[in-house]
């Protein structure tokens, strides 16, 4: 059933919230890369081009990644004109975009890959107050699709305040499934309105808390809403929502961009436990740092088929916390397709500016504590290091691990569970 949005963009929600998710994209969570911490200091300024889109996505296929499986390149608050045309078409720039966003829809689809622009629900972006979609979602919508864009993120700046997000994003929604073709729909609404209970009717993915920034943890702790938040923030924010209940085919839980190895704020191990967990929620694998030209450790990182496998296993799941405890030791489990589980040990203390090695810990849980029993036997193969670690009696024990370091493991029962 559709509700179709009035010229206003702005139609009653009468009949019932579309299911955008049956519009044939969003099977697996969505992995790509996006402009937002490329293009300069994650919005500082914003101002992507053709040939950055172009250097990204070529770089998307000879690195390796699009063979694991990454195919979304897509721009943030980055590419639009000022104005819309003199029909009300939204337009890009015509500097930075000189050949139009058709050209550079084609020359990605050439690559094998799918291209994505943003916009908002509102009158205005973010950033620049550039043209929203309020007002003019089937227009939009068509433009879009005439494109031939396969990704639409939708923020949530300058919405009129008579409406819901859940009605605003339904009626956008409506109107991408109108033009027939299958767009995959990012409601970047920032976790208001209890959108866990509605978003995976509406669009593909939503996103559950405010920005990620780059950093691991921020001296606030801020957590769910406010301006931001760090990794570390973030990780213990989801745990609080037990993301098992609502994470599904169709509807993935977006904690927001990877800042994998962002400069010089996101150290090697807090990219490598941000992978580990989003991959862990099944969320969206969508980097936002520069993916030409990758460091080996960046692409050691992203690379992880071990890990991907995780994220795009057909639990379509994700895991929650099985403990916390007060010396700083986390326990995380996932179910996957198989009957395997994925287990996530982090070392929850703040990382000091001199390290110390008494701040390092070594982790053991029970699998028990897991859904297996304390007589399971249990093969255990650590995600990182690609190493079978043996077959383990009752309980496992983490290698040392230093502050934000994580051993990420898959574990399959092999008797007694
Ligand atoms: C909001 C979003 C970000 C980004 C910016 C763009 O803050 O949450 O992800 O898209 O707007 O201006």
């Amino acid at each position: 059933m559709r509700v179709a949005a009035t010229v206003l963009g702005v139609g009653v929600l009468a009949i019932g919230p579309v299911a955008a998710y049956n519009n044939g994209v969003g099977a697996k969570p969505p992995m790509g890369w996006n402009t937002w911490c490329t293009d300069d200091v994650c919005g500082l300024i914003d101002k992507c081009s053709d040939a950055l889109v172009r250097q990204q996505a070529a770089a998307m296929v000879s690195s390796g990644m699009s063979k694991l499986g990454y195919q979304y390149v897509n721009m943030d608050d980055c590419w639009a004109a000022q104005e819309r045309d003199a029909d009300g078409n939204i337009q890009p720039d015509p500097t930075r975009f000189p050949n139009g966003m058709k050209a550079l829809a084609d020359y990605v689809h050439s690559l094998g890959l799918k291209i994505g622009v943003y916009t908002c629900i509102g009158t205005t972006t973010c950033k620049n107050n550039l043209p929203g979609s309020f007002g003019h979602y089937e227009q939009d919508a068509k433009q879009f699709a005439s494109w031939g864009l396969d990704f639409i993120k939708c923020d949530n700046c300058a919405k009129p305040a008579q409406y819901t997000e859940q009605e605003l994003y339904t009626n956008f929604s409506n109107a991408l499934n109108a033009t027939g073709r299958p767009i995959f729909f990012s409601l970047c609404e920032w976790g208001m309105s209890d959108v866990q209970a509605w978003g995976a009717d509406v669009g593909q993915m939503y996103r559950i808390q405010m920005d990620h920034l780059p950093f691991w943890e921020l001296p606030t702790h801020a957590a769910g809403m406010g301006f931001g938040q760090g990794t570390f923030d973030i990780i213990n924010y989801i745990a609080t929502l037990t993301p098992s209940t609502f994470v599904k085919q169709y509807g993935w839980m977006d904690p927001d961009f990877l800042m994998t190895l962002f400069n010089p704020t996101m150290t090697y191990t807090y990219s490598k436990t941000e992978f580990s967990f989003w991959s862990l929620w099944s969320a969206p694998l969508v980097v936002s740092t520069n993916i030409a030209n990758m460091p080996q450790d960046k692409m050691n990182i992203l690379l992880n088929a071990e890990v991907i496998a995780i994220d795009q296993d057909d639990s379509h799941t994700a895991g929650d916390r099985v403990f916390n405890k007060t010396d700083g030791c986390q326990a995380w489990s996932r179910n996957l397709a198989n009957g395997d589980k994925a287990v996530i040990l982090l070392n929850g203390r703040t990382p000091q500016w001199i390290p110390s090695p008494s701040d390092n810990l070594t982790i053991s849980i029970g699998w028990e504590q897991i859904g297996f029993t304390n007589q399971s036997i249990v093969a255990v193969r650590d995600l990182w290091a690609h190493a079978n670690l043996g077959n383990f009696t009752g309980s496992f024990k983490s290698s040392s691990l230093a502050p934000a370091d994580c051993q990420m493991l898959r574990v399959k029962c092999l008797a007694s569970c």
